[in-house]
């Protein structure tokens, strides 16, 4: 069968150049255009990148259409029912589900790796008391490349590996940390026996001056959430870390840059910005009035948690956490929590206002994933931070199959120009 290719025509010079499409395993094929430049003498426009695909990749697969999310294969529905966090950190990174042998080294890997060096605490003393955590995070986290740097061979396997571990293993310390400098009270070590949710909850919420039970409900909630979050293939923090990690630079440092990119409302801060949302709407009496500034072309307010720019059906992960947060109120006795009545009616205005239905904007996974938060006594603030934890993974597994690449050179978009024309200067007293 003849390579199916796609043609180009530059009306101005007639000249055509057949250009090869590219299939992958699921979903549209790519037009390779690689040499559009040095063919035709132009760039394509792609603000967004909503049609442009900036690499090949084994990992996660998105059917926005479908509502289908897949790593490595299977199934999200699959794995977040029956998989644990570390087993899908596994299967992310190495591209299999692990064997139980496989499992324990890992998980044995993570587990050893948990602690931080103790002169890493101090920078903390360094935040005011009510630094946004995510300042917090992305500032530490670009410091383990000050602890980790010269010892790193990006180019090595191994390198790679034991830099996977290590951050999948330090970012709840860190992220621990940064909690506990929020709320005044001092910092807990990681407990080598307990599960990586387990052990996050407890660096959060125990004290010295008394006892603190892991709820089992809440452990497994928590786990659920970060499987959920652990990849969504090139969205922008994603990107981030590629593109920095492109120019071959330190791997902490390039998980630092998705963190920051992560921070924003439009991305990991929605889920903070839809508990703000709430509280502001205040009452479920307010509902519609809110839904109508949403709507109101000339109000910037939008629905926080509605809409993605890849799903353009219901989000996969909305549909599973959505049942995870009704157990986890029932579970904790919260129930009637006013809020979840307000988030509840929002939902179901949303779901059949024309507006939303024709522009197709459903509840996205951050709609639900702020709520099961608060639940758990996780402050607003400290909500990007734990999608952060979740996309580690998925950062670090993308980081490596882009060094693996070799097709993958520096990352560096063209434009299109639109300032002024060449000018010549002019001496300030001549202007
Ligand atoms: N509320 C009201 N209107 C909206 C919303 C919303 N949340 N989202 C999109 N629209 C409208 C938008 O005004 C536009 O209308 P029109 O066609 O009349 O101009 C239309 O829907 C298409 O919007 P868009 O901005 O072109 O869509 P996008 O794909 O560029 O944006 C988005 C996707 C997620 C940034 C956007 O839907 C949004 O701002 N949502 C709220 C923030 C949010 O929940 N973000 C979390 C994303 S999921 C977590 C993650 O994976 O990072």
């Amino acid at each position: 069968m003849a390579e199916h290719t796609i043609t180009l025509t530059d009306n101005a010079t007639g000249r055509s150049v057949e250009y090869p499409l590219r299939e992958g395993t699921h979903g549209p094929s790519v037009i390779d255009i690689k040499t559009l430049y040095q063919d035709l003498g132009h760039f394509t426009y792609d603000p967004g990148f909503t049609s442009t695909a900036s690499c090949r990749s084994d990992i996660t697969f998105i059917d926005g259409d479908e509502g289908t999310l897949l790593y490595r294969g299977y199934p999200i529905e699959q794995l977040a029912e029956h998989s644990s966090f570390l087993e899908v950190s596994y299967l992310l990174l190495n591209g299999e589900l692990p064997s139980r042998t496989e499992l324990d080294d890992f998980s044995h890997s993570i587990t050893v790796h948990t602690m931080v060096n103790e002169s890493l605490k101090n920078f903390f003393n360094g935040f005011h008391y009510n630094a946004h955590p995510m300042a917090m995070l992305t500032a530490v986290v670009g410091s383990l490349s000050a602890f980790y740097h010269d010892g790193i061979d990006i180019n090595d396997p191994e390198s790679r590996r034991m830099c996977a571990h290590r951050i999948i293993a330090k970012m709840p310390t860190i992220a621990a940390a940064a909690f506990k400098h929020m709320v005044g009270e001092p910092f807990v070590y990681p407990k080598n026996r307990l599960s990586y949710s387990a052990n996050l909850l407890n660096m959060l919420f125990s004290r010295p001056t008394e006892e603190y039970e892991i709820n089992p409900v809440a452990e497994r909630a928590l786990d659920q959430l970060l499987i959920l979050h652990a990849d969504h293939e090139q969205n922008a923090s994603t990107s981030t870390v590629r593109l920095a990690g492109s120019t071959g630079t330190n791997p902490f440092a390039a998980v630092a840059a998705g963190c920051a990119s992560l921070w924003g409302p439009a991305h990991g801060g929605a889920n903070e910005a839809v508990l703000r949302m709430l509280e502001e709407i205040g009452h479920p009496s307010r509902v519609e009035q809110y839904i109508a500034k949403a709507k109101d072309k000339d109000d910037p307010f939008r629905l926080m948690g509605f809409g993605h720019r890849v799903y353009k059906n219901y989000d996969p992960r909305a549909t599973i956490i959505r049942k995870t947060c009704h157990e986890i109120l029932e579970e904790l006795g919260m129930g009637d929590d006013p809020k979840l009545e307000l988030a509840m009616k929002l939902e179901d205005i949303a779901l059949r206002d024309e507006y939303f239905v024709e522009r197709k904007l459903y509840p996205n996974v951050d709609f639900y994933s702020g709520i099961i938060y608060k639940a758990l006594g996780i402050p607003n603030q400290f909500f990007t931070v734990m999608f952060a934890l979740g996309r580690t993974p998925g950062w670090i597994a993308q980081w490596g199959e882009m060094v693996e690449d070799r097709e993958q050179r520096i990352g560096r978009p063209r434009q299109v120009y639109t300032g002024a024309a060449r000018r010549d200067y002019v001496p300030v007293e001549k202007r």
